[in-house]
């Protein structure tokens, strides 16, 4: 049993581009028994940090069917310490601890059609659920994943969304296409209004705040049920420690209690989306 609070030495094992401001950084501990003993649930983050550089938090972006050997982290270069990471190469070594927050329950999602809602660099926590979905771990009855993104140069994980194809219905919208994009223009309300999305669907968002109340309305149109419909607020973190009180909705604290929450349970939260 090891300790989420102690920090770990990880060493990258390959980079890989995403998207123009996204690598996807595969790592091991270098503790064999950690990494063999190392789990987590899709939605869950990690704190990722470099001595003299600080730590932020990361989605963790793999299944847990691959956990027991290796896991990823998608990061985007926006500051001091992502635009760092960034610069790393396999080999190099790394500082992380977690996992953390509660991530989706994927038992209540059970047996039901799972609609994944992504928007931007927030899709990465739903990539696990897909990962998972794929390798037979999950027992939806239909997958259907809706992405929308700034323009092609944002779009994360390209090089999958053939396996996605396979045994799942991707449905990817831009806002700023180039010119020679060939599929859906707008945004991913536009996406959710034209398609056929079944009353009884499990919904999980993920994005942009501003996407949250509009997503949310759309599904309400296809009385897919309050109970039904997940959110992860992780946008709301600050410190991630409970400390300088950022998160703050209600009676929780998203770094403690979230960062995911059924909508049923925090609707009535002013200003919460
Ligand atoms: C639960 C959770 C999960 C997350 N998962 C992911 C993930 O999977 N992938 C990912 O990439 N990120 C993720 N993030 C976000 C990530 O933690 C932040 O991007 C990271 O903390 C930024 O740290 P930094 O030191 O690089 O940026 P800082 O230097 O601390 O900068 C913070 C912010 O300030 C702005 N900023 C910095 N420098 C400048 C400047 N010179 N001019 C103007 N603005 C500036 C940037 O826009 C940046 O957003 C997650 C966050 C949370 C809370
Ligand atoms: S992010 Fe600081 S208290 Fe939750």
């Amino acid at each position: 049993m090891f300790n989420i609070y102690q920090t770990q030495s990880a060493k990258i094992i390959s980079v890989d581009f995403e998207s123009v401001d996204t690598k996807l950084l595969r790592l091991k501990f270098l503790d064999r028994t950690r990494q063999r003993e190392f789990d987590f649930l899709p939605g869950q983050f990690v704190q990722i940090g470099l001595p003299g550089w600080g730590e932020c938090p990361i989605s963790l972006a793999s299944s847990s069917t691959q956990a027991k050997n290796y896991f990823e982290l998608a990061i985007r270069g926006v500051g001091k310490l992502t635009n760092r990471l960034l610069e790393l190469e396999k080999g190099d070594l790394v500082e992380v601890r977690g996992p953390y927050g509660n991530g989706f329950d994927v038992d209540l999602f059970k047996d039901k059609p799972l609609l994944l809602i992504g928007g931007g660099c927030g899709f990465v926590p739903l990539r696990p659920l897909i990962n998972d979905y794929l390798a037979g771990q999950m027992s939806n009855t239909v997958l259907q994943i809706f992405y929308g993104c700034q323009n092609e140069e944002n779009l994360l994980f390209k090089k999958e969304y053939h396996l996605w194809n396979r045994r799942a219905e991707l449905n990817v919208i831009l806002e700023k296409p180039s010119s020679k994009w060939a599929g859906q223009k707008g945004l991913i309300t536009d996406l959710l209004k034209n398609w056929k999305i079944t009353a009884d669907s499990v919904a999980v968002i993920v994005g942009p705040p501003v996407m949250y109340r509009f997503v949310i309305s759309e599904l309400k149109k296809k009385k897919v049920q309050e109970e039904n419909i997940y959110l992860s607020l992780e946008r709301r973190m600050y410190c991630g420690l409970g400390v300088c009180q950022h998160c703050a909705i209600g009676p929780y604290y998203v770094c403690q209690d979230g960062p995911v929450f059924r909508w049923a349970d925090i609707k009535g939260i002013g200003g919460v989306i």
